[in-house]
């Protein structure tokens, strides 16, 4: 997985340069997200990828910053979004001390972990939280396992790539486990051309 998106980096960065293929209702979810935030709303960008989203959280206010595991990701990130801080690490394994942040932003950036591996994830994201902090979980739904390596070889890339969708339901019972309540949550069904699967986002606070 991080080998692909090492590959795939400079593509990705070059196609997707902000919010593009947001829709409006996760726009507001984000807001919401920002919201829902105190202190000094630091926010880490957990799987920043090439940083697109780090000043659109910036215009919201939060002092954020970002990680990646991949080291293509953060290259094209500190050269494209030089003010912004990112390093790579794994959402798995954050450098980060416990209550380190006010808000863990994750968009799209947990479809790469197996269903084994997401309660340590979510573990590691209440850790680096601190109690009230506020948690966002954008993914595609559904079950199961997708190749999703045809979008990147259409652009020329030769990888293999997949993606673990899961229910609402299904990911807000490890987020509850982890010691989240909900608070809000978003499901549309897929759009255009290139999604095969409904999106949602979920919103939690650090209990
Ligand atoms: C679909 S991309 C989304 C990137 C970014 N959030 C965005 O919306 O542009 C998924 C990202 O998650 C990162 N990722 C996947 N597993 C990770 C892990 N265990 N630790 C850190 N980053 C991870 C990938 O390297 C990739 O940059």
């Amino acid at each position: 997985m991080q080998s692909a998106y090492d590959e795939v980096a400079d593509s990705y960065a070059d196609l997707v340069r902000s919010t593009e293929p947001e829709q409006r209702i996760e726009l507001a979810m984000i807001e919401h997200f920002a919201s829902l935030l105190s202190g000094d709303k630091r926010v880490l960008d957990a799987g920043c990828g090439a940083g697109r989203l780090l000043p659109v959280l910036a215009a919201m206010e939060c002092l954020v910053e970002g990680v990646d595991l991949s080291g293509g990701m953060v290259r094209r990130a500190q050269r494209d979004h030089p003010t912004f801080a990112t390093s790579i690490a794994s959402i798995t394994d954050l450098p980060h001390p416990d209550e380190s942040f006010d808000g863990y932003f994750s968009w799209y950036s947990t479809i790469h972990s197996p269903d084994d591996q997401l309660a340590h994830v979510f573990g590691e994201a209440r850790r680096v939280l601190r109690t009230g902090g506020v948690l966002l979980v954008a993914f595609q739904t559904g079950h199961g396992v997708r190749d999703v390596s045809g979008a990147y070889r259409s652009h020329g890339h030769d990888i293999t790539l997949e993606r673990y969708n899961r229910t609402t339901d299904d990911l807000s019972s490890v987020v509850a486990g982890a010691g989240f309540e909900e608070v809000a949550r978003l499901e549309r069904q897929a759009a255009g051309v290139h999604e095969r699967d409904g999106q949602a986002v979920l919103i939690a606070r650090a209990s």
